[in-house]
């Protein structure tokens, strides 16, 4: 079991269509057919979307993101038109919306990966690869790669794990260029961002891009948000050390509250996850803060 343990009723504003309901993030269209995308609080943890939202969460991915569009816009386009709040739109929305461009979004979870852990670590202790690709001996938990790799995934249901495919299942199903265009982008977005974080004292290990093709021109435009902690992995470089889990950023309060026994959760069972307690969800913002302080530099507040 898993997905949404209270799923949200969409807000309603005149003049905005909602078309869906991610696991973060609620979509509309406007009248003139662009993309309203607002990053709601909600949290995921253990494939589920957890019943507490982290207050000012979406606020700190959107800008983030937004931060990073600025530092990759020489090279790539992104989808961002606006940060005007739709006329009718509740105050709350403020600074946690964009209006987008709509694109024909690419099926593919684009995955970078400078570091081996997660399912890239799982794989690699099979076979000694990560979506096929070979890689050396004697790589642990946490280990940085000979050099940064793409590990394309399927876009999974809420709920779902995506799941890794090769570069040649992405070929076969969005084309040999397209693919080609990916894994170009996703690798050069990476490089870029990676010494950025680095040199503000975070390790990017790893992080995961959507494209879209822009519908006037068949443009490749990065779209979704980028760079967050929702959607990479960032470590605190001075804790760095490969042969452990690391820690992770943003999820670890919540991920161990949930698995101690003061939470009264048993991960393998059928139930949904329980509330988080004050102490989780302002020690989880927090996180969530500073990951935005240190690599932009600026205050949150
Ligand atoms: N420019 C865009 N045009 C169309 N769809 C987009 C664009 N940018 C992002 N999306 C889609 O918006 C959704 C973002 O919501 P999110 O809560 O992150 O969903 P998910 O649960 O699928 O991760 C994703 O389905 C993503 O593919
Ligand atoms: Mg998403």
């Amino acid at each position: 079991m898993s997905g949404f343990v209270e799923k949200p009723e969409p807000v309603q504003v005149p003049g905005l269509v909602h078309l869906h309901t991610g696991k973060v993030r609620d979509l509309y269209q406007n009248e003139a057919g662009d993309l309203v995308m607002v990053a709601t609080d909600r949290m995921s943890a253990y494939d589920w979307v957890l019943p507490t939202p982290i207050p000012d969460k979406g606020r700190v991915l959107t800008q983030l993101s937004l931060w990073w569009f600025d530092q990759l816009a020489d090279l790539i386009p992104n989808h961002v038109l606006s940060t005007e709040l739709p006329a009718g739109a509740p105050d709350d929305w403020a600074g946690r919306t964009l209006i987008c461009r709509s694109l024909r979004m690419i099926p593919v979870e684009c995955v970078a990966r400078g570091y081996l852990t997660g399912s890239g670590l799982a794989e690699y202790n099979e076979s000694r690869t990560v979506c096929g690709l070979a890689l050396p001996e004697g790589l642990r938990d946490g280990s940085e790669l000979p050099a940064p790799i793409f590990t394309p995934a399927t876009k999974a249901e809420v709920g779902e794990h995506d799941e890794n495919v090769s570069y040649e299942e992405v070929a076969r199903r969005v084309g040999a260029e397209t693919a080609a265009e990916l894994r170009q982008a996703t690798l050069a977005v990476y490089g870029r961002a990676r010494n950025i974080a680095r040199d503000r004292g975070i390790v990017l290990a790893d992080t995961k891009f959507e494209f879209g093709h822009a519908k006037e021109d068949g443009s490749l435009i990065l779209a979704d948000e980028v760079l967050t902690p929702d959607s990479s992995r960032f470590w605190p470089a001075d804790q760095w050390e490969p042969g452990r889990a690391q820690p992770s950023f943003d999820k670890q309060f919540v991920r161990d509250w949930l698995t101690s026994s003061a939470s009264g959760w048993d991960r393998t069972s059928e139930q949904p996850p329980p509330a988080l307690p004050e102490d989780v969800v302002a020690a989880t913002r927090a996180k969530y803060v500073e990951a935005y302080e240190r690599l932009t530099g600026t205050s949150w507040a």
